[in-house]
């Protein structure tokens, strides 16, 4: 934790909030009172004390356009119970359940949605009027739907500006010329999509191609999605979203809420068969990040991440997944026949499988006789590293944060410019560069590059101080070793501190205008999002 957010912290306690941080803790913290954006006091729900495992795990609708249709996609609100012992939430939704329904679609076959704004007219979520692009000549409610790991021509990418107000609508259309991979449709409304994705704008997409197809995948009622998010509520089940304190000014650099849902849940259960799981994992969260595991040495085999499959399964016993970071997971259950088993973040059990018995078939013997990774082939697909000498420009992006006299984080930045400062960043179309970032900041950011897939080249650890007082970049040890799970395309990369950490990509698809942002939804609202343009080729 850096030294801000640490302080960060404490001005919320002070201001009444407490945060638990493990079950005893919970249990001795009682509810305080909180300034909600109403700025009335409000009490505030501790979900540790709630039962857990009470509630099914709600699986989001599953919509497969087909047709020349639109897919019609309405933003409205809702009220929905995140627990049995918790009243009704009000929430955005693509849909009419909190997470959004399910999309499916196909490599190569082209979508067309119809993102429908029928959201009310006045927030319930404390806008900050004093950032860019949020001003209060707007209307207060826009929205822009972006689907995150696509890629898609600049006017139907949900650029920031983009947005539109109730009572409107837009049409999009999405080529998916890509492979298979799991995608993420989300709010990305300039100053206001941290708000908007609270609130609950946010849901999967699946996108299948014949390769996925052909590796027989655990499918149907064995493939699980899985949107992992947190929040804090008050005690009458309503969501609260932090703020400052600071008059006028009421952004918090990031915040972990207490109760962790999943699809829309505190603490939910799931049955499963005795056998194997596909579970297709997203961190939907603000700014949480997620350390995932099983319990009962269950692991998981991770057969993807962001941009599709690995080339094979890699086994993974903790998982760490960043705000926008996907992960596809297989898990067998076979060995956990009639026990419960916890999916857990850090100690903390989040999600409850109870594994029903084997159904006996005639011969007495088990069906459920999954055995991994022998059952699939070591390589789902060739993945070619890409050759570093194949990149013709190398761009160095700082990320920096800005404290105020008393050491709170003011504002994040890319490369010291601010969002509405002029591009900077003009790859060329189709030609390949390698993009390093420089973190001179206490915190990881996960950076996300909107058009492209990456990947990973390594990372190092190098002299911040010496860096950042002009005396050049000194490396401090050998670039790290990537995981084998890190070894696959992706869109979002974790840049822990006082590393450098390279990426390398091939700028394909489309000229036009595109962003990188780091992905800490309060981060990159203030300002750590800049655009970068794909300019034709020489
Ligand atoms: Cu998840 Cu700019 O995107
Ligand atoms: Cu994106
Ligand atoms: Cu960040």
């Amino acid at each position: 934790m850096s030294g801000s957010r640490r302080r960060f912290l404490q001005q919320v306690s002070a201001a009444g909030l407490a945060w638990g941080t493990g079950r005893g803790v919970a249990q001795m913290v009682m509810p305080m009172p909180a300034v909600g954006a109403d700025e009335k006091p409000r009490v505030m729900l501790h979900s540790l004390e709630l039962t857990p495992f009470v509630d099914a795990l709600p699986m989001p609708e599953r919509v497969t356009p087909v047709g020349p249709h639109a897919l019609r996609v309405v933003m409205r609100e809702i009220h929905a119970k995140v627990h049995r012992d918790v009243p009704a939430t009000r929430m955005w939704s693509y849909g009419s359940t909190p997470v959004g329904p399910l999309i499916e679609g196909r490599s190569g076959r082209a979508m067309r949605v119809e993102w429908v704004n029928s959201l009310p007219q006045k927030h319930f979520l404390p806008v900050d009027y004093s950032l860019h692009g949020c001003g209060r000549e707007l209307p207060e409610v826009r929205a822009v739907a972006h689907l995150h790991g696509a890629r898609v021509p600049t006017k139907d990418d949900g650029y920031p500006d983009d947005w539109f107000a109730p009572g409107q609508s837009r049409t999009c259309h999405y080529p998916l010329e890509q492979e298979s991979a799991t995608l993420w449709y989300h709010d990305h409304a300039m100053g206001l999509n941290r708000l908007n994705i609270y609130a609950g704008l946010q849901g999967m997409m699946l996108l299948r191609d014949e390769r996925e197809d052909s590796l027989g995948l655990p499918s149907g009622k064995y493939e699980i999605p899985l949107v992992l998010y947190d929040r804090n509520f008050s005690v009458d089940g309503q969501l609260y979203y932090p703020t400052s304190g600071i008059p006028g000014h009421p952004w918090v650099p990031e915040f972990d809420g207490d109760a962790i849902l999943i699809n829309g849940k505190i603490r939910p259960y799931v049955e499963v068969e005795p056998r194997l799981y596909r579970l297709r994992v997203l961190n939907g969260a603000n700014s949480r990040f997620f350390a995932l595991s099983m319990e009962k040495g269950l692991a998981f085999w991770q057969v993807g991440s962001d941009q599709g499959l690995l080339s094979g399964p890699v086994k993974v016993g903790h998982l760490n997944l960043a705000p926008a970071e996907r992960a596809d997971l297989l898990i067998d259950f076979s060995g956990a026949a009639g026990e419960n088993v916890h999916l857990k973040n850090g100690g903390l059990e989040i999600l409850q499988f109870r594994v029903g018995r084997p159904a006996r078939t005639a011969g007495g013997k088990s069906e459920a006789d999954s055995l991994l990774p022998a059952k699939f082939p070591a390589a789902f697909r060739p993945m070619v590293r890409t050759d570093e000498t194949s990149a013709t420009v190398t761009r160095t992006i700082t990320l920096d944060e800005a404290l105020n006299g008393r050491g709170d984080s003011m504002l994040m930045v890319l490369n010291r410019k601010r969002w509405m400062e002029p591009v900077t960043e003009k790859p060329r179309l189709n030609s390949t560069e390698v993009w390093e970032f420089v973190n001179l900041t206490e915190d990881t950011h996960p950076i996300h590059l909107h058009l492209v897939r990456f990947q990973v080249l390594d990372r190092r650890t190098f002299d911040v101080f010496a860096y950042q007082n002009a005396k050049g970049l000194r490396y401090l040890a050998e670039a790290m070793k990537l995981e084998a799970n890190e070894m696959g395309w992706k869109d979002t990369v974790q840049c822990p501190p006082g590393m450098i950490t390279r990426i390398i990509t091939k700028f394909e698809g489309y000229t036009g205008k595109y962003l990188y942002h780091c992905h800490i939804l309060e981060h990159e609202s203030n300002d750590m999002m800049r655009p970068f343009e794909v300019v034709a080729e020489a």
